[in-house]
């Protein structure tokens, strides 16, 4: 029915609260996006935290009313593209612990659900959304203080998966429900730029291109994120590896194998070598053998990484 209101625990996934050790955790993990990690976590620091940057003028650049009025200004909305398995989601769902440290502000991240959206039935999207982006507005206007005060806390609306929702309006084969979802999407970036409420919005996708032009407009930051090089691989290999008795050759050897070959010009990503190769090392050797260096370079041989996602487009 299309009246019918929409209920929290569907628009939502688990809410999650920071500072957390467990996202720390995870966060500190992350190899390869340490300029990601850094930028994002300022951009997200000053959207929940308008106050930050205003004592930060008062100390460096007194009366730059200006420079910090633009600072103010920017959209709400920052995007993380890239390939699969390469850190997105994981970054998303961890950055706000690193912005409840530093603006020393508690951070709550608002998972938009992915089990909601498939349903496919005319209008949900959009109702979808607009309950999602009503009830964080909500939120919003609560932990905003008069006069760009610190906050007293701040919100991140994490859209994952995002291609469904914002693809372009251009896309003539788009379903007009579809563009209903697009422009629902805009409408609450806007207001909450508008309002200016301590609100970031994470949007995450594989394929830049397919994002909308005013939705890619409306971005702060574009981070790109991309398969590990060699460097990388062996920082997340190194030390399960080493747990299991590998020397520095062997793990060398095993950095290589994992990374680009003749006849396949990409190596594995992030998740294939976490959640894919050192979980079968342990499981082949488990329960009544251990891991062995002849055995790892033999199963190497039977594990493909996963195929690149091909962008297509601009
Ligand atoms: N940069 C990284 N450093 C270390 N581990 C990583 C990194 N990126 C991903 N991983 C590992 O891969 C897992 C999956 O990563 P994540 O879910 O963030 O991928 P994603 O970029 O969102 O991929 P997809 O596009 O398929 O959703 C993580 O839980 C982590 O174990
Ligand atoms: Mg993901």
């Amino acid at each position: 029915m299309m009246h019918e209101k929409v209920g929290l625990e569907e628009v939502f996934d688990r809410r999650l609260d920071f500072p957390d050790m467990d996202a720390r955790k995870r966060f500190l993990r992350l190899v390869g996006v340490d300029d990601a990690k850094s930028r994002l976590t300022k951009l997200l620091g000053i959207l929940v935290n308008p106050a930050g940057p205003k004592q930060w003028a008062e100390k460096h650049h007194k009366g730059a009313v200006t420079l910090l009025d633009y600072v103010e200004r920017r959209p709400p909305l920052v995007v993380l593209a890239g390939d699969v398995g390469t850190g997105k989601t994981e970054l998303a769902e961890t950055v706000g612990d690193a912005v409840a440290r530093q603006e020393d502000i508690s951070v709550t991240l608002y998972p938009l659900s992915l089990s909601s959206r498939g349903s496919g039935k005319v209008g949900e999207m959009t109702k979808l959304l607009s309950a999602a982006f009503d009830e964080v507005i909500r939120a919003g206007e609560k932990l905003k203080r008069p006069n760009n005060a610190k906050a007293s806390g701040g919100l991140i609306l994490l859209v994952d998966e995002a291609d469904a929702i914002t693809q372009s309006r251009e896309n003539t084969q788009m379903h007009h429900e579809d563009r209903a979802g697009v422009n629902a999407f805009i409408r609450g970036v806007d207001q909450i730029a508008q309002k200016r409420l301590p609100v970031a919005i994470i949007l995450c996708t594989n394929r830049l291109s397919a994002i909308d032009p005013a939705v890619r407009r409306r971005a702060a930051d574009v981070f790109e994120f991309n398969r590990p090089n060699d460097a990388q691989r062996e920082v997340v290999l190194s030390s399960p590896l080493t747990e299991a008795g590998f020397s520095a050759a062997d793990i060398h050897r095993v950095v290589a194998m994992t990374g680009p070959q003749k006849g396949r010009e990409y190596g594995f990503t992030f998740s294939d070598l976490t959640q894919r190769l050192l979980p079968t090392l342990v499981l082949d050797a488990y329960p009544t053998k251990p891991i062995t260096v002849a055995r790892t370079l033999e199963l190497l041989t039977t594990i493909s990484p996963t195929p690149p996602f091909r962008d297509g487009g601009i």
